[in-house]
């Protein structure tokens, strides 16, 4: 339903918003990439330093971006734009959004690609379930390095690359299509609770039958000589890409919330519960990895490699794997809607699209670039779209399009945002969105006016050019 004077729809409720917001916020990054950066970069220090990183620097970020969208009640560049006009400041600072329109409409193209893996990998532990039963561990008499080569087997195979590509970014498409109530809300309210379901299970499941003590003392042992520069980066742009930020989503999310929602107490819910699933991602995953002698710092191969490796040797390996990764699907989705929802509503409300032809557009541009992407393990490898930048150098085009989102929209939209909204946007229509008073009002402003802006800039440099 539209919501009075706003045109557009609203989330039915506070706990509507809530669970749609941390399902854009819980995904692929929790629970693909957090452990993989954690186990690369030596664990409890760049947890520790994760966490610090969530409050000092995600948290204000995501605050202000939650507010702007609210007073603008609008697509994001248009937000911004209606900020600054009540703050009397230029309308041109709504490139910072059209940006973020852009980067997340760059990211979608190729979250869908990995959305497409935890398919695969959902039919490999169907067909194992029917191979070897439900009691036994997964994969009976296969060698490791047989399961270990799944992944690479997949990147061989292009046609299946799109395939899976195509179908994860159509699903994605379907619920967006259907609008905020009875799409991208209904996503979130039924599959956010199931994926937390199965993830206590599992988490459990792996607390009893792994190396849970091992994986503690991995994941909170502080070392402080581990934390250098690299691994302090690692941390930041972790936290921005777990939390949705810098590239106007939760923007888009906001302009659905109602004016008596309290944003402030909303962000730390947010945060607060993204950062709990990435801890209890580790938690779900070393113990399981440590137990079949697995090393933590495989990198990406870790969910997608070692993890079904682990499960070889697991009471109930197979249903377990299942169930795992139709959790990440679930947590997967809930992000990709998000991701596909930036770009579409601005599409939609700019050029008085209908909705679902809007998610057509953008959805169909994410597909040729999806395809790009896909075909970049194998057939198009050698395609260096950005080889005349030194950073990026090696990279193919998916990992062109994912260093180009991380280090440098990301870090660029953020820092703008706090300008924004701590030096050119009016403080008292600030004062009157963010919900904060007293104490935790002035450090907030402090943390968007100064830490904030000054740490992103210098992530963004040391990102390309240390
Ligand atoms: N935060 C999501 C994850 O952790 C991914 C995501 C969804 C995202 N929306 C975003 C990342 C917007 C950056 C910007 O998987």
């Amino acid at each position: 339903m539209a919501a009075a004077g706003t045109g557009h729809e609203n989330w039915s409720s506070r706990t509507a918003f809530i669970l749609a917001a941390v399902g854009s916020a819980v995904g692929l990054g929790n629970m693909w990439r957090f452990p993989a950066e954690a186990g690369e970069n030596g664990g409890g220090a760049f947890v520790l330093f994760y966490i610090f990183c969530v409050l000092l620097i995600g948290l204000p970020v995501l605050l202000s971006e939650v507010l702007i969208g609210r007073h603008g009640q609008a697509n994001a560049p248009e937000s911004v734009r209606r900020v600054a006009r009540d703050s009397k400041a230029s309308e041109g600072w709504s490139i910072l959004a059209s940006m973020g329109v852009f980067a997340a409409f760059l990211i979608l193209s190729f979250y869908c690609v990995v959305g497409g893996w935890v398919v695969y990998y959902i039919g490999v532990f169907v067909s194992d379930l029917f191979q070897t039963g439900l009691s036994g561990g997964a994969f009976e008499g296969r060698a490791a390095s047989d399961i270990e080569g799944l992944l690479p087997g997949l990147f061989g195979n292009g046609g299946l690359m799109v395939g899976l590509n195509l179908g994860f970014l159509a699903v994605t498409m379907f619920f967006v299509a259907r609008g905020i109530a009875s799409g991208i809300e209904w996503v979130a309210v039924y599959l956010m609770p199931l994926f937390f379901v199965l993830f206590l299970g599992i988490t459990i499941y792996g607390a009893f039958t792994g190396n849970f003590s091992d994986a503690v003392a991995y994941l909170f042992t502080f070392d402080f000589s581990k934390l250098t520069g690299e691994v302090m980066l690692a941390a930041v742009g972790q936290a921005f890409f777990s939390l949705s930020l810098g590239v106007a989503g939760m923007m888009t999310y906001g302009a659905y919330a109602n004016r008596d929602t309290n944003l402030a107490e909303t962000s730390g819910i947010i945060a607060g519960a993204d950062t709990a699933v990435a801890m209890l991602a580790g938690l779900a995953i070393f113990p399981i990895v440590f137990a079949a002698g697995l090393s933590a710092s495989v990198g990406p191969g870790l969910m997608f490699q070692s993890l079904p490796i682990a499960f070889q040797a697991m009471p109930f390996g197979s249903l377990i794997g299942l169930a795992f990764f139709v959790m990440v699907f679930f947590a997967a989705l809930t992000s990709s809607v998000s991701l596909l929802e930036a770009p579409t509503a601005y599409v939609f409300e700019k050029f008085s699209f209908s909705r679902p032809v809007a998610t057509l557009i953008v959805g169909l541009g994410a597909a040729v670039l999806g395809v790009l992407s896909s075909l970049s393990f194998n057939e198009i490898a050698e395609f260096r779209p950005l080889g005349f930048i030194p950073t990026f150098a090696e990279a193919n085009f998916f990992d062109a399009l994912d260093g180009v989102t991380a280090k440098l929209f990301m870090p660029i939209g953020a820092i703008l945002t706090c300008i924004f909204v701590g030096w050119i946007a009016d403080a008292k229509l600030i004062d009157d969105e963010n919900g904060l008073d007293g104490v935790l009002h002035q450090t907030w402003r402090v943390l968007v006016r100064f830490v904030c802006p000054v740490a992103l800039t210098v992530i963004l440099l040391v990102g390309l050019f240390g």
